[in-house]
């Protein structure tokens, strides 16, 4: 019988929300288990698409706000043979933002629409999970400042988070909705339920494609 395969869990939500300190978490108490888990994040910077957008991103080049999106999208799918490799040696992916973020991010801006901003990454490796780390803004500026990043001002972010209540509408994707206000514990503990459930799943079932 061939092995059976990881999960892919992915975390999104605003800024501030937890992801990063929720994806650590949930690698951990899965590895602790012993669950073999990973994390990944995108943008992944490393690369040398991932360089030229840590460079947009930290205001030090311009590009096209096409040209950047699909940047964005060409850094998931070079890393598609790695995570296809990894799920199917039974290793679970905790992603930290993927798609979502690529086309809530995007249309946000002015003059695109949500439909062309999914179109690049239709056909990705489908997350098994997606949790959307929920924060209202006045709780996530308690959490600090904002960098000094591109995208990292309130009024740019309110419309980002309008976009991903559109894409959450979408039933073909596992979509959860976490209270990321709780305390780091107790939102770990949701979030685990959730993927130890996800990655029961996918050993009974095939990866599928994402948006197709
Ligand atoms: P994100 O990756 O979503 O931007 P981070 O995990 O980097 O968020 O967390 C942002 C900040 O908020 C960090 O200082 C982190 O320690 C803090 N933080 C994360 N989760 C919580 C929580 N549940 N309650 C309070 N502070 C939190
Ligand atoms: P990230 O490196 O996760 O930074 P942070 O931890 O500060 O949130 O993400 C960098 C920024 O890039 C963030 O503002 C979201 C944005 N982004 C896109 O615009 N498109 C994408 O496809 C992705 C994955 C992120």
């Amino acid at each position: 019988m061939a092995s059976k395969r990881g999960a892919l869990i992915v975390l999104e939500g605003v800024d501030r929300a937890g992801k990063t300190t929720q994806c650590k978490k949930l690698v951990e108490a899965l590895q602790q288990s012993g669950r073999p888990a990973e994390m990944m994040r995108f943008p992944d910077r490393t690369t040398t698409i991932g360089q030229l957008i840590s460079s947009y991103l930290e205001k030090k080049s311009d590009l096209e706000d096409h040209t950047v999106h699909l940047l964005f999208s060409a850094n998931r799918w070079e890393l598609v043979p790695l995570m296809k490799k990894k799920l199917e040696q039974g290793i679970t992916l905790v992603v930290d933002r993927y798609a979502f973020s690529g086309a809530a991010f995007t249309s946000a801006k002015p003059g695109f629409c949500l439909d062309w901003c999914m179109k690049p990454d239709v056909g990705l490796p489908k997350p098994d999970l997606v949790m959307f780390l929920q924060l209202n803004p006045a709780e996530a500026a308690l959490r600090g400042q904002f960098g000094i990043e591109r995208y990292e001002t309130s009024a740019f972010q309110k419309l980002v988070q309008q976009k991903f209540q559109l894409l959450m509408k979408d039933p073909s994707v596992n979509w959860k909705v976490i209270d990321a206000s709780q305390n780091i514990e107790d939102v770990h503990d949701n979030i685990k339920s959730h993927s130890l459930k996800a990655i029961n799943t996918a050993e009974r079932t095939p990866l599928g494609e994402l948006w197709k």
